[in-house]
């Protein structure tokens, strides 16, 4: 398709879909034309693709998750406050902590020799280190990682398209964080809810929507995400005994690898965008009103940028992945999840020297249709 067909229109899904490196890039850079607003409807003619070349501005009602579905100028203005409380200062202070973490959730399964690398370690690591940040007390954690997973579970696109379970957990855990919003309210903590609250430039601070909005967004773009970057590592990894003793040989390597296992096996392997009027791209016109997938994972594969594309090699450089997007919505938790990961291998690869397959069943792909990773991997 990458080369054949670069820029389709798929009938099923009534989507657009973009393959290409370069044009993947300008869909995710372009927000005038492709628009981060998805509820965006076209002016006289609700099938999506159906043309028109005007849309109506969104829909205010939309809810969901905040900043990754809006467009500039609110986009920028809220970006700008919550990137206050997310600098990659703040971010490098957890590092002793995420250690910490990992050393524990490790020292559980390593007594009997075998774990699920996913549900024993990648999965809870990230979940216990957001509730932390957001300064969730240990004893609501539970409670926490419940809805957490009811909310993720339910936003299978970005788009926060939910189920009735999730609609509830959502209204349950929005109920808890306005109880922590206002206790942090009288007693400010070094927490990233107190940043939040504190967060504000000439104009404006966040309101409490605002907030509440952001803590469901970071559950489901920090969360799964970053359990898939460290499933998808030691994967691949696996998969290529040369380059896991290269890294073994030369930890300093470590980073670098982190980047081309983000390539190789972007967690997440596409965006959505909706066209703000018609536009042309790769010969083709796309209308306005169509909803545009821009496949990340294929651009990060395209033989047009990446030399040997197919092959996964953690000595690449340059490596100039676009697995955390690009442009204004560019991650705001790359550092963090670069982070995570860093201390994750560390630590899997200093206490398991032996570290193998449990067995050469088939792994299973997680679900949803544009993450990429495995449900469970036994080691
Ligand atoms: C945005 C990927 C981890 C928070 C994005 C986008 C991508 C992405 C592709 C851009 C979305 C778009 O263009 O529409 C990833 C991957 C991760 C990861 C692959 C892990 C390997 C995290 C973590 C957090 C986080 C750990 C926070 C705890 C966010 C936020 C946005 C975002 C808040 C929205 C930014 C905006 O709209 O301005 N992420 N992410 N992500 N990510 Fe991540």
């Amino acid at each position: 398709l990458r080369s054949n067909q670069p820029v389709m229109y798929m009938e099923p899904l009534q989507t657009w879909s973009v393959f290409q490196y370069d044009h993947v890039k300008s869909v995710l850079f372009d927000h005038a034309n492709f628009s981060s607003e998805h509820r965006l409807k076209p002016k006289d003619g609700p099938a999506p693709g159906a043309g028109g070349d005007h849309v109506d501005s969104p829909d205010s009602s939309a809810g969901g998750f905040s900043l990754i579905t809006l467009d500039p100028p609110r986009h920028t203005q809220l970006r700008s406050l919550v990137s206050k409380a997310f600098t990659p200062k703040a971010i490098a202070a957890l590092e002793p902590r995420i250690v910490e973490l990992t050393h524990e959730l490790l020292d559980k399964v390593s007594a009997s020799g075998e774990m699920d690398l996913i549900g024993d370690f990648s999965y809870p690591l990230p979940v216990i280190v957001i509730a932390e940040m957001l300064g969730i007390p240990s004893e609501d954690r539970e409670q926490f990682k419940h809805w957490s997973d009811e909310v993720v579970a339910s936003a299978d696109n970005f788009a926060g398209e939910q189920s009735s379970e999730a609609a509830d957990a959502r209204s349950a855990m929005d109920d808890y964080f306005r109880s922590i919003i206002a206790e942090r309210r009288l007693n400010p903590q070094d927490d990233l809810i107190s940043a939040l609250i504190a967060a504000e430039d000439s104009q404006q601070q966040l309101s409490e929507k605002d907030i509440l909005s952001f803590c469901a967004l970071l559950l489901v773009a920090g969360n799964e995400t970053t359990t898939n970057l460290i499933g998808n590592a030691v994967r691949s990894l696996l998969d290529h005994p040369d380059q896991l003793q290269k890294l073994r040989e030369q930890p300093e390597l470590l980073p670098s690898a982190i980047e081309e296992v983000l390539r190789y096996r972007s967690p997440l392997q596409a965006m959505f965008r909706t066209a703000a009027r018609d536009v042309e791209i790769g010969g083709q016109k796309i209308p306005a009103g169509s909803r545009v997938v821009a496949w990340m994972g294929a651009a990060n594969h395209d033989e047009q940028k990446f030399e040997d594309a197919g092959t996964f090699d953690i000595t690449r450089s340059p490596n100039p992945h676009i697995a955390f997007g690009h442009g204004l919505h560019f991650c705001l938790g790359a550092p963090l999840a670069r982070l995570e990961a860093k201390v994750a291998l560390e630590a899997i690869l200093e206490r398991l020297p032996d570290l193998a397959r449990a067995n050469q069943e088939p792994l299973t792909p997680a679900r949803g249709f544009i993450v990429h990773g495995v449900s469970s991997l036994p080691l």
